[in-house]
């Protein structure tokens, strides 16, 4: 494959900023778009020289050139245009979450691994290489044995109308959650001994904020605290018995820094410059479409089916269910 061409569905926040991304890659090309106005889709689609502008997303699909379609759709839009994907062979890298809960999930894992096709989920942080520096510095025990990792995903983006309307799959687990769980199961594996968690509400229904703790094997405990209503940290820490690890923001993984007992930085890196860090999920999707896999080792569906199933546990223990789902779980 000389370049894998991308058809993308939607035209919003994440579609703008992979675009921006793409436009400087040699290996993937910014191939389809569609939105649901075609004024839009044409501005959009120009502005980043898209080959073909579509009014449908369902053209996006069906179009015979595109390699892979990216979902940068809503939440609760995610299943549904995934099984239409999948109605057309077509492989699919979807937005995080992957789905509204682990029930969509399974249900997409499983028939599109029925058919052989290519299906992820698009969380970049685990195909950012800092990923694999940190991990290497916790398995040489620079900061000795990991013991404890302090979350913020504390970032007010209240006021764009999807984090707060239930219909739209809303509320802080879903959007800025994921990261915090994500970051936790990173480096600290998802065998979850105990988990304890408080919740507030908006008042469309939706959670505004949490907090959650979950205790592992050793004694290792994680704290996540999430809110899309205050605002000031995304950073994560990972506390050991013989130093730490600040990382700036666990999303990007974009500035860590690693610190003794002394408190003394004794290792700092950077992300690579000119990235944004969405480069590294399209490359792996290419790599993975190329040897013929349906899935990426960064991000196999196994982690993916483990994340949908801690939100649903949260979500669960909170008695918060979207209308979408009700009477279905
Ligand atoms: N990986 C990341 O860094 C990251 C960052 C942000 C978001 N995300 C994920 O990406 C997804 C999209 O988030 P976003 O921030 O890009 O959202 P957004 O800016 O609101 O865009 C979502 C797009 O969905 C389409 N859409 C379809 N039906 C809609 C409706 N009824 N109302 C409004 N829009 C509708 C719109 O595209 P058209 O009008 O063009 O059709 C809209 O632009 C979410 O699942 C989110 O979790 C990921």
């Amino acid at each position: 494959m000389e370049k894998l061409k991308i058809g993308v569905l939607g035209s919003g926040d994440i579609a703008t900023r992979i675009s921006k991304t793409i436009l400087h890659m040699e290996e993937i090309e910014l191939y389809a778009v569609a939105s649901r106005t075609y004024d839009h889709a044409k501005t959009f689609g120009e502005k980043f020289g898209y080959k073909k502008i579509y009014m449908a997303y369902e053209e996006v699909i069906q179009d015979p050139e595109v390699d892979i379609v990216y979902i940068a759709l809503h939440h609760t839009q995610h299943y549904e245009f995934a099984k239409k994907c999948l109605a057309y062979h077509k492989p699919v890298l979807c937005e995080k979450p992957f789905t509204i809960n682990r029930y969509q999930a399974e249900e997409l894992i499983w028939e599109f691994a029925e058919k052989g096709i290519f299906l992820n989920e698009a969380l970049w942080t685990r195909f950012i290489p800092s990923k694999n520096k940190i991990l290497k510095i916790l398995e040489d025990g620079l900061i000795g044995e990991p013991k404890m990792i302090d979350v913020n995903m504390i970032c007010r983006i209240c006021d764009n109308i999807r984090m707060t309307d239930i219909n739209m799959g809303g509320g802080a687990l879903l959007d800025l959650g994921v990261y915090a769980l994500n970051f936790v199961s990173m480096f600290f594996g998802n065998d979850v001994e105990d988990m304890k968690t408080m919740v507030s509400f908006w008042e469309t229904g939706v959670d505004e904020q949490e907090v959650f703790i979950m205790k592992y094997p050793q004694g290792k405990i994680a704290v996540c605290k999430v809110s899309m209503v205050g605002n000031g940290s995304v950073e994560g820490i990972i506390y050991g018995t013989a130093g730490r690890i600040e990382i700036s923001d666990v999303m990007n993984l974009g500035h860590v820094k690693v610190y003794n007992l002394q408190n003394e930085v004794v290792e700092e890196f950077f992300a690579a410059e000119g990235t944004t860090g969405y480069e590294y999920e399209f490359l792996a999707c290419k790599k993975a479409l190329e040897n013929g896999l349906t899935e990426c080792e960064e991000m196999p569906h196994s982690e993916t089916m483990f994340l949908m199933k801690q939100y649903d546990r949260l979500r669960a223990a909170w008695g918060f269910d979207y209308p979408c789902e009700k009477g279905l779980n």
